[in-house]
């Protein structure tokens, strides 16, 4: 294997910057210009996809700190092959940032631990790959002293959780900085709303509405498998589709807006009651709901209701609006970015009931993410994301799962939840078992509420 920058070059670049936080004078990227070390800090990317190329483009552009890429990971090689192509045509004019040669490129479940191998402690890894493998790949990250950023959500169900939360721990033993893509809380138009909203700008919250309807989109739904694909593989190649995967489309889609709001509240939901259904389905034969409606409940009393549908041909709405005794405001207006905040007083949200908006444009949430991130990195702040990305994907899923089932649950029902949706993921084989198996007509297990009450889904249809 070809050698990526040595580890005295890193031990260096710590000694400056460590030199440069205690002066409190010097910004990061001056504190790399005199140290004279190009690239000292280098990035493997593990789950090659839209959003992992993506946040490798970020976290490349987003602050003047000096990072490269040194190796790519993905189960499959035309993915890999693909990422790897638009990063090096986006970063045309720079080619030194694309260091990622032949014998630092891996495919496979183990791709991971070779990418993360190529690595030194204190450099970072991106995992963007369905979340099924997000404690995994974080636990060898930790074991090796990798900084991290990994993509939203963090996890499907309360094992996983646990054993995130207790990963987080370790973590923050090592002194780690780890990232979580929800990347709204980096949004500054939203950071000024929260503060406000904090200071009493719209009085106490008494509700809070979001809203994420529009066709559907990325592998949410699915016809059924091509003869002769590897099961395993087809329903990675396809997580939106199944639950242990990704969440299904309610954990991946629907989880920014009930964090941003939960966020205003400055809480967590204590529990869920909800209502969603299947309609139009045809030949589909993924576990999701085309509708979903959710009212959560906070420990005071007051409520988020959470519509999610994903249908063509009806109303489409992506926004996220919170309702106080003095006011209400806007935390999206319609999408993550720009998010376009503002207050009002009343709760009509009438132009001329405005009492303040963010000034326009605004800066990318999606690289404020990173700047904040390599900040924390550069000035040696804690910085750890993961476990409240965790609880954000845990009330997602106490959502979901209140869908699913039919049934009232709560925040510590959700977390003590024994259905493990994807054992042994760990162990995984191309070729392998799948956690869910379709029936005689290629149809996966679907949830059935009032049927179903203590668990989505049955693994065997
Ligand atoms: N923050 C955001 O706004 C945002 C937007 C899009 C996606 N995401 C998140 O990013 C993640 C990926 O989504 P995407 O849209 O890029 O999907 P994608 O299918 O484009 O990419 C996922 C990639 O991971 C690879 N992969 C799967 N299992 C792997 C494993 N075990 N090891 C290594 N690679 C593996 C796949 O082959 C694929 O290339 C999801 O968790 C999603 O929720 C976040």
């Amino acid at each position: 294997m070809s050698q990526p920058e040595s580890k005295s070059d890193r031990r260096q670049f710590i000694k400056v910057a460590g030199a440069a936080t205690a002066l409190g004078a010097l910004s990061a990227p001056r504190v790399f210009a005199q140290s004279g070390a190009n690239h000292s800090l280098q990035l493997a990317l593990i789950g090659a996809g839209g959003r992992g190329t993506g946040a490798a483009v970020d976290a490349l552009t987003a602050s003047n700190y000096p990072i490269k890429l040194v190796a790519i990971a993905d189960l499959f090689q035309h993915k890999l092959d693909g990422s790897l192509a638009a990063l090096k045509e986006n970063f045309a004019a720079k080619p030194e940032l694309i260091d990622v040669p032949e014998d630092r490129r891996f495919v496979g479940f183990d791709a991971y631990q070779k990418a993360i191998e190529a690595l030194r402690p204190g450099d970072f890894a991106i995992f963007a790959s369905p979340l099924a493998f997000r404690w995994v790949h974080f636990q060898y990250a930790i074991d090796k002293g990798l900084n991290v950023f990994m993509e939203k959500p963090l996890i499907a169900d309360g094992p996983s959780a646990k054993k995130m939360f207790d990963l987080a721990k370790k973590a923050d033993a090592k002194n780690l900085k780890c990232g979580v893509g929800l990347m709204v809380r980096h949004c500054r138009g939203r950071q000024e709303l929260h503060q406000r909203i904090s200071d009493g700008a719209i009085g106490d919250i008494v509700a809070m509405r979001a809203y994420r309807m529009h066709g559907p989109v990325a592998t949410c739904f699915s016809t059924r498998k091509p003869e002769g694909q590897d099961e395993l593989s087809w329903q990675i190649e396809r997580f939106h589709s199944f639950i242990w995967a990704s969440g299904g489309l309610f954990s991946d889609f629907y989880i920014h807006q009930i964090d941003e709001v939960s966020w205003m509240k400055n809480a967590w939901p204590v529990k869920a009651q909800a209502l969603g259904g299947r309609h139009y389905r045809g030949d589909f034969v993924d576990q999701n709901f085309d509708a979903y409606a959710v009212e959560y409940t906070y420990d005071d009393g007051s409520k988020l209701f959470f519509d999610g549908r994903t249908m063509t041909g009806c109303r489409n709405d992506m926004s996220s609006i919170v309702h106080g005794s003095k006011g209400s405001a806007i935390v999206s207006t319609s999408g993550h970015t720009p998010g376009r905040v503002r207050t009002f007083k009343g709760q009509r949200q009438a132009r001329e009931d405005m009492t303040w908006a963010f000034p326009q444009p605004e800066e990318n949430p999606y690289q404020l993410e990173w700047k904040d991130l390599i900040d924390a990195i550069t000035h040696d702040e804690p910085y750890n994301e993961v476990p409240r990305g965790v609880e954000a994907s845990l009330v997602t899923s106490m959502g979901r799962m209140a869908a699913h089932t039919g049934q009232e649950i709560s925040y510590d029902e959700m977390l003590n939840c024994p259905h493990e949706m994807a054992p042994g993921v760990a162990d995984f084989k191309i070729g392998g078992a799948a956690p869910v198996m379709p029936d005689g007509n290629g149809r996966y297990p679907v949830p059935q509420p009032g049927i179903l009450n203590d668990r989505e889904y049955q693994e065997t249809a």
